[in-house]
């Protein structure tokens, strides 16, 4: 499809590219840690000091959730508190030799890792397998599979793609990556390709995060002037080129079918799976795509063993994993925990606990789950407790609820966002976040009530016939509300007689 509809199609889908943005001189934040700590208000109000009210423009999220008050100006994001500088952040580990946090160092020294496995490709492969890396952009998936199905796919070109959009509120960890880590991302995806044969890898990045944009790059810079991965080489290594390619603000882009169709200049509505990926990805190639952390274990998986990774998590939960704090913690920011810790001493040992009284933790993001206080000792940081517990481990950032925030206005909040990024493909998600919002919004401003059967009817319907997890995965914070706060939330629900 050729011509001004398809460019329009695809253009008119993005927040960045509607008339309504080009008139804001600034953003700010509208993420879920900011509005539940209650800091949004007195960001506006000191924006509006230099700003025109229609000059301010919203984002979800900057990645300041350990903040509270980012905005974005002039392409670069700055504090409030901070005098408008970017500020340090708090990063931190429970483990003794962290396989994130610690910098890469002199650049060639890390990357002869590379070259020292060329050649011994299957070996590379079997020493992923042994560490047993899941994905870490939410469903957990084995890494090794994913490449393994890609070294089996029979065509020539091949791709490898990092998922750089985190576009969830209240995570910051892929973040952080790429603007501190950049190298760790890029090892794993050329590794992967070295692995696949894949000579092309592209990094994701969401336009929210700008300084990620401009590390990336430069790291690639970095890698073509020393002649390590220049696309022009004839060995594995050297002909591998990297792209960077900046998203301009659709969280559904983080779906990995819908990044592909964005990264192809499409309308990035998401597509219908299988074929996955691994099989049929970037244009119709075969592409090992995961997520910025999934890619930045591999270094230390190679250079130090897929078992010595492995041991530091659990079983089914092997290695590490990140997780963001927000600002209503002690020691608000990053931490490398050891997947299997108890979630209380993430919260209160190395988060320091709250700064105020928390009745929950919306736990891995819009879709995560919402762990109420009184369930924390029942959870460790790890996939499957989680899961068992009827939460959802996710990216793993921690969103704290105060004690006198209406759950109510959070649901709204929840069912406003899936709404706004909908992509429209399926009806359970383009209807059911429209309607629930209106119950929700009647309830919540104007005394309405909401009948309870057909709620439930509605989170349902959501759940089982949505395409894509943001359909799909809103109900599961809902029932968990529902659940946790039925006294809280009563006052705005009627049940049928009989
Ligand atoms: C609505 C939605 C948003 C998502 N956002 C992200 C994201 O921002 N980053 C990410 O890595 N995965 C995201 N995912 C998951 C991806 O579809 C995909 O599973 C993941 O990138 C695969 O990488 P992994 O195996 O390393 O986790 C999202 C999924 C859905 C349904
Ligand atoms: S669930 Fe929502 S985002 Fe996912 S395909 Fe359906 S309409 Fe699109």
């Amino acid at each position: 499809m050729t011509g001004h509809a398809a460019v329009l199609s695809a253009a008119s889908f993005y927040d960045f590219l509607q008339p309504s943005h080009h008139g804001k001189k600034v953003f700010m934040c509208d993420g879920t840690a900011c509005l539940t700590s209650g800091k949004s208000e007195k960001v506006r109000q000191t924006l509006l000091e230099k700003y025109r009210e229609d000059e301010i423009g919203l984002m979800t999220c900057l990645g300041h959730c350990h903040s509270n008050d980012a905005f974005l100006v002039n392409g670069e994001i700055r504090l409030i508190g901070s005098g408008g500088q970017p500020e340090i952040m708090r990063v931190s580990s429970n483990t003794d030799m962290p396989a994130l946090i610690t910098p890469a160092g002199a650049i060639n020294e890390y990357y002869s890792l590379a070259y020292g496995w060329t050649g011994k490709e299957e070996e590379a492969l079997r020493e992923l397998e042994v560490s047993g890396l899941r994905g870490r952009g939410g469903a957990g998936f084995p890494f090794h599979v994913k490449v393994r199905s890609s070294c089996d796919a029979a065509y020539g070109k091949k791709y490898v793609v990092c998922n750089g959009d985190e576009g969830d509120p209240g995570a910051f960890s892929d973040k952080w990556l790429l603007e501190e880590r950049p190298h760790a991302v890029l090892f794993g995806m050329l590794m992967t390709g070295i692995i696949t044969g894949a000579d092309t890898g592209v990094v994701y990045i969401r336009g929210e995060y700008p300084l990620a944009v401009k590390r990336v790059r430069e790291a690639v810079r970095l890698l073509e002037e020393t002649g390590i991965a220049t696309g022009e080489g004839s060995d594995n290594i050297t002909r591998f080129r990297f792209h960077v390619v900046e998203g301009s603000g659709a969280y559904i882009c983080g779906e990995e079918t819908s990044l592909l169709n964005s990264i192809e200049g499409l309308r990035p509505e998401v597509r219908t799976r299988p074929p996955f990926p691994a099989v049929y990805g970037l244009f119709g190639k075969p592409t090992v795509l995961s997520n910025v952390e999934t890619f930045a274990n591999v270094h230390y998986i190679l250079e130090e063993g897929g078992a010595a990774w492995a041991s530091m998590g659990t079983e089914k939960s092997p290695g590490t994993k990140l997780v963001s704090l927000d600002g209503a913690f002690n020691r608000p920011g990053l931490l490398e925990v050891k997947m299997g810790t108890p979630l209380r001493t993430v919260i209160d040992d190395l988060g320091g606990g709250t700064r105020y009284p928390v009745k929950a933790f919306q736990i891995g993001g819009p879709l995560g789950g919402l762990v109420p206080s009184s369930r924390v000792d029942d959870l460790t940081l790890d996939f499957e407790s989680f899961a068992r517990e009827g939460f959802l481990l996710g990216h793993a950032g921690i969103v704290s609820v105060p004690a006198d925030f209406p759950i109510i206005k959070l649901l709204e909040h929840l069912f406003e966002f899936t709404k706004k990024e909908s992509c429209g493909k399926c009806f359970p998600c383009r209807l059911g976040s429209a309607r629930g919002l209106e119950l929700l919004s009647g309830a919540a401003g104007k005394g309405e009530k909401i009948d309870r059967e057909l709620f439930d009817d509605l989170l349902e319907t959501m759940q089982l016939g949505s395409l894509c997890a943001l359909g799909g995965g809103l109900p599961l914070p809902v029932k968990n509300a529902l659940q946790y706060f039925s006294d809280e939330l009563k006052e705005y629900f009627t049940t049928r007689e009989g």
